[in-house]
């Protein structure tokens, strides 16, 4: 078949290629009859005992490779719920009361995807976690925290995403493609981001949002990649990621070490250079991908994990392995996580426990027995 090309950007000449490979109109999208598979209940949660899982996903040195990361994932384990919900809930219904639409809104052409979302997420929740939901004949109860929401009624009393932030730990962007095949950040609840704010975001291209924030080797390493990506996604799969950050302060919410949430200029220059190691906290998101098969958006979540430095460095090989991960970033990937205030202090303290653990005799030549990445 030939196709006839106007004299278009290369951006724009890659998706329509890709959309040709995919059989598809850019920015339309014909329902798909996929319905994700009824997810067990996930073995013996309870909002008492069942733990974060324990992700620790940095690797040894020499080199660290910017890379987009990611893995095939099983449907039944998209949202992972734990011992920190009550934590995560009380501090969204603080943030949310106090910021409202800065933190999560929808923009009315996303409206029937976040809608879809919030459907999807009442299926799935009820199943996964029955001890701390229920499905009800108009929407879904949290069992623990009393709420009952009608999901059923029109106009709803919330905006639907703002409804999905606050059932789950993580926070959610809907990605939307337009008729430039593009995906555009059109509703999220960016709830507990702590270094980044959705109004900055808001409205953006998929691009635009990793350029503006200089995600280091964007355009080399990832752009093309992840562009081809999200054309590419079917309802079928999903897909998770998993990334990690320093952070000099034990705000979850928002790192204030940055700067105020309220300053528009933010930045590591303002953090305060070598606190003590009680105050470095290890953060880190399992992301994971996947699109809703109603709208054809798809989503992203965004669930993160939150420990002290010195808390995960009590665990074998953690320190040694998180130090040599940190001396391998290069001098982008260290400006872009802010090393140059906490390196010193960091790795003074992980070489220290490192040590440690050798004179207690950890055998290095097990690690790759026991632990598989992200772990
Ligand atoms: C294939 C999917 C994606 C890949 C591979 C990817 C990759 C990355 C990477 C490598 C970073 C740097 C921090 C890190 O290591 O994680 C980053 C940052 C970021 N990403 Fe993504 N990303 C993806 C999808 C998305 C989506 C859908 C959003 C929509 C909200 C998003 C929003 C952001 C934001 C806000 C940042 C922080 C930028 C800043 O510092 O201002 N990403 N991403």
């Amino acid at each position: 078949m030939h196709i006839a090309m106007a004299p278009i950007q290369p951006y724009s000449q890659l998706v329509f290629l890709f959309l040709v490979l995919a059989d598809r109109v850019p920015g339309q999208w014909s329902p798909s009859n996929f319905r994700p598979p009824k997810p067990r209940p996930y073995p013996d949660w309870s909002i008492e005992t069942t733990k974060p899982l324990p992700y620790r996903a940095f690797r040894y040195g020499p080199k660290y490779h910017v890379t987009m990361g990611l893995r095939a994932a099983e449907h039944e384990d998209w949202i992972q719920l734990d011992n920190h919900y009550p934590r995560y809930h009380a501090d969204k219904a603080a943030r949310l009361a106090e910021r409202g639409q800065q933190i999560a809104k929808t923009a009315p052409e996303a409206m029937p995807a976040a809608l879809e979302l919030l459907d999807e997420l009442t299926e799935y929740l009820p199943s996964r976690y029955p001890s701390l939901f229920r499905r009800t004949a108009v929407g879904i109860d949290n069992l623990w925290s009393g709420e009952s929401f009608n999901i059923a009624e029109r106009p709803l009393k919330e905006d639907p995403i703002e409804i999905c932030g606050r059932l789950i730990q993580d926070d959610l962007a809907l990605m939307i493609e337009r008729p430039d095949g593009q995906y555009y950040l059109l509703s999220g609840a960016i709830i507990l981001p702590g270094f980044w704010r959705l109004e900055d975001k808001f409205g953006m291209p998929l691009s635009e949002i990793h350029t503006s924030g200089h995600v280091p080797q964007f355009r080399e390493k990832l752009e093309r990649g992840m562009l081809s990506f999200f054309t590419r996604l079917k309802c079928e799969a999903i897909y998770s990621r998993n990334n990690y950050f320093i952070q000099v302060d034990d705000s979850l919410a928002w790192s204030w070490s940055i700067g105020s949430e309220d300053d528009p200029n933010i930045s590591w220059q303002t953090a305060e250079k070598n606190r003590a190691i009680e105050h470095h906290w290890f953060r880190s998101e399992r992301q994971t991908l996947r699109r809703l098969p109603r709208t054809g958006a798809v989503c992203f979540t965004i669930r993160t994990y939150f420990h002290p430095i010195v808390d995960i460095s009590k665990e074998d090989y953690v320190p040694g392995r998180l130090a040599s991960a940190v001396r391998s970033w290069g001098e982008d990937v260290s400006r872009y996580k802010g090393k140059e205030r906490y390196g010193d202090v960091l790795l003074g303290y992980l070489d220290g426990e490192h040590q440690k653990q050798l004179e207690r005799g950890l055998d290095m030549g097990k690690e790759e027995d026991l632990r598989q990445y992200p772990w």
